[in-house]
């Protein structure tokens, strides 16, 4: 017999040899995966112990259904102390925390961004200030610091003004047609065309841009694509994920977000060639963001990278202009809904700017009523829900419980905010809490989170929303639409499950 013929009566033995020992080590490994998370299950459940949390599946968690989360939050946050694990599926835990002292006790540490969840944003915004941890943080926070100098903010609020001035002009025309309008949408626009003028000394209109409009709406698609990643367990594998429909979607969302940046970074770099262009920055005592990176770079090639040039514009343009927007929509609200406060308001502004011609650096004190009214609308409606962190060495709270290392946890500013502990009657909207001569906790109120890892935008957001209040109330009386009561639901910043709809009543 042949060589040829004994191998081939031989081959469907082999196979069926060959699957044996693959189905022998298919088995083993399911059986080490299922020793591994039975271990790792047993070990959480013992760290956690000290925290009881509500009941919950062995395998799939807390199951909330989606858009129901705050609602739940709320629930919990009165029934569980200070904290309680939330499971989400399998071995994957997060305590959540929404007390002052736990915030403290976090918040004073330097506990990195957790990576598990916040990965999912690096193929969008990249490794920018938001991300980044340790010393390549502490650097850039360094270089980035002064574009926020005052010096630098003051003139931003006339640019503020105007952008603000634009939106009111479109509102104006639009009222005629339709008297509820969805604010969300135009006031992202003028937040956009702020932080573009501002940060990145851009000149366009891009408040009537199509490519802007596209702009928003990827950055729209890419809030709910996160949000839905971070809950599906099988997409948290990124081969799995980009072969799936919302990862291609994920993926065609970031490219319309890079083309918006890329040609904000290319019409800066175009201007610069310019000689004159060049020298008025050169007098400059302080440059603006974006010069700043672009500067950083030339000057030392190596310190900041083509790809974390891109990831500082990417962070800078979502983070500066989705939050505003967030905040001013629900301020916008809260006053629509209690129409007395806005009243006040408004006589504070008139007798503040008169017809607000001329809103300036020196107006941003001047205005405690409204102030007030802003800030208990950014604690109803924290334009922040929540920021995730990762325990790198065992934390032991003020009340005497205890986390190991590796723990992941999520700060509900939206449960600090909304617990009764920290504010009585929580869901009354009284600006009173927030009056020069009130007392509450360092840490009960965190809009823009505390510690080292704050809001390095704080002072210019404040502006800006001052700005935008003080101009619509001049020239608009906001009034809610019975029909359409916003819902809010957590994304990266705070939205509403449909919209935030207003009436618009022009001022005579
Ligand atoms: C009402 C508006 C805003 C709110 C409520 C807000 C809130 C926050 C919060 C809660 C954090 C902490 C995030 C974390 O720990 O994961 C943060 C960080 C940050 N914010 Fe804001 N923000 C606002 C506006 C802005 C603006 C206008 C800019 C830029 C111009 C900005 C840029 C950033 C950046 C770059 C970080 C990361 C800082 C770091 O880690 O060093 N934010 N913000």
């Amino acid at each position: 017999m042949s060589m040829s013929s004994l191998s081939l009566t031989r081959f469907p033995g082999s196979i069926s040899g060959l699957l044996q020992v693959a189905s022998l080590l298919s088995l083993l490994l399911l059986l080490f995966k299922a020793a591994q998370f039975l271990l790792r299950r047993q070990w959480l459940l013992k760290a956690l112990q000290q925290f009881p949390s509500p009941p919950s599946h062995w395998f799939f968690g807390h199951k909330i259904p989606k858009d129901q989360e705050l609602q739940y939050i709320l629930k919990w946050v009165n029934e569980f102390p200070s904290a309680f694990p939330q499971w989400l599926w399998g071995s994957k835990v997060r305590v959540l925390v929404y007390d002052p002292e736990y915030m403290k006790a976090i918040l004073g540490r330097s506990d990195p961004k957790a990576s598990g969840t916040y990965r999912f944003l690096a193929p969008w915004i990249g490794y920018g200030l938001l991300l980044i941890n340790e010393q390549t943080w502490f650097q850039h926070r360094r270089m980035l610091t002064p574009a926020f100098h005052y010096d630098i903010l003051k003139p931003y609020v006339g640019i503020v003004a105007d952008s603000v001035r634009v939106m009111l002009d479109k509102w104006e025309k639009l009222i005629d047609k339709d008297s509820s309008v969805e604010v969300f949408q135009h006031i992202s626009m003028m937040t956009l065309d702020s932080i573009m003028k501002c940060a990145f000394s851009y000149q366009g209109n891009v408040q009537l841009d199509r490519h802007s409009q596209s702009y928003i709406k990827a950055i729209g698609d890419l809030n709910n694509l996160f949000f839905d990643r971070v809950r599906n367990a099988f997409h948290q594998n990124d081969t799995i994920y980009g072969l799936s429909s919302d990862g291609r979607l994920f993926h065609r969302a970031c490219q319309l977000a890079h083309e918006h940046t890329d040609q904000v970074i290319k019409e800066r770099k175009a201007q610069l060639q310019n000689e004159r262009e060049l020298e008025k920055i050169r007098r400059k005592r302080r440059l603006d963001f974006l010069d700043i990176l672009l500067f950083a770079k030339m000057e030392n090639g190596s310190s900041l990278s083509d790809e974390d040039l891109r990831a500082e514009v990417d962070t800078f343009m979502f983070e500066g202009h989705d939050t505003t927007a967030s905040a001013i929509s629900w301020i916008f609200y809260a006053l629509a809904a209690h129409p007395e406060h806005q009243k006040k308001c408004r006589e504070e502004v008139q007798s503040l700017l008169g017809d607000g011609a001329s809103i300036t650096w020196d107006h941003m004190d001047q205005m405690p009523y409204t102030t007030m009214c802003i800030k208990e609308a950014l604690r109803i409606y924290p334009p922040v829900p929540v920021v995730v962190r990762e325990l790198k060495t065992p934390v032991t709270f003020p009340d005497g419980r205890s986390l190991p290392k590796g723990i992941i946890v999520t700060l509900s500013f939206y449960g600090l905010h909304h617990n009764s502990k920290a504010w009585p009657n929580p869901e009354v909207y009284d600006p009173f809490r927030f009056a020069p001569d009130s007392s509450r906790h360092s840490h009960s109120f965190l809009p823009f989170s505390g510690g080292a890892r704050n809001c390095i935008g704080k002072q210019f957001a404040m502006n800006e929303l001052k700005v935008a209040v003080a101009l619509t109330l001049l020239r608009f009386e906001l009034l809610p639409d019975p029909t359409r009561i916003p819902f809010p639901i957590p994304r990266l910043v705070l939205k509403s499950k449909n919209g935030i709809h207003l009436r618009l009543r022009k001022l005579h």
